[in-house]
């Protein structure tokens, strides 16, 4: 299976994705983690990231799509993946389906997490990564809002959207995800 997780930062993509890697037996793909282990690494693209990643901004549609694109052609992710953070923009949508077109392996599924503004900071706060101070989450809810949001509109015209309210305990959501995964 092919799944996008969509959702504003501390929505839970990736600590549902962790659930979900068991369930469906597919890799992760979270491009903020690649970004970040790039970064530990001291490569070309993780120093570039750094300074994004702090400001809590999108790093360029470019460079992510490079990323993913290496991470695809590996192996593992041929029977399938799950997509944590990207896309993020449309251009990265349309990247990736010029990607998945040419490879004739479509999305199945597309799950939007829905979380209130309140609940995100104390999650955010609470965690305390090196971007999750309030400067920093501001930009990263308002590129949520003005440039992230708007694929829930491209993947609702293909049929693949379907919103998950992201509240309640981590366990509550799973059941939630695995309900709509179980009727696809
Ligand atoms: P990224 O790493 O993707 O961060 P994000 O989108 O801001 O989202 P988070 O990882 O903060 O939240 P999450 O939804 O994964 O929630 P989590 O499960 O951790 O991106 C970071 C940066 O990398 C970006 O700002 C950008 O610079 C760059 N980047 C990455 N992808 C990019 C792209 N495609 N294009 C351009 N730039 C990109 O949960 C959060 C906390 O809440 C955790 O502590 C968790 O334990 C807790 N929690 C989760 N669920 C629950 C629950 N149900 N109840 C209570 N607590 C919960
Ligand atoms: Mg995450």
């Amino acid at each position: 299976m092919r799944i996008v997780f969509i959702g504003p930062p501390g929505a839970g993509k990736g600590t549902q994705s962790a659930n979900l890697i068991g369930h469906l037996k597919v890799p992760h793909l979270s491009t903020g983690d690649i970004l970040r282990l790039a970064r530990e690494e001291k490569t070309k693209v993780g120093l570039m990231a750094a300074e994004f990643i702090d400001a809590g901004r999108l790093v360029h549609d470019p460079v992510v799509v490079e990323v993913v694109g290496e991470r695809l052609k590996q192996p593992d992710c041929q029977k399938g993946c799950l997509f944590d953070g990207f896309p993020r923009t449309l251009g990265q949508a349309e990247s990736l389906d010029d990607y998945l077109d040419t490879n004739e392996t479509p999305l199945d599924l597309v799950l939007a997490l829905d979380v209130p503004e309140n609940i995100l900071i104390e999650r955010l706060i609470a965690r305390g990564r090196g971007d999750d101070n309030l400067d920093a989450i501001q930009t990263r809810f308002n590129d949520y809002q003005t440039i992230t949001r708007p694929l829930l509109d491209y993947y609702e015209r293909r049929g693949l959207l379907h919103e998950i309210d992201g509240t309640g305990t981590p366990e509550e959501v799973f059941d939630r995800i695995k309900a709509v995964i179980d009727n696809t």
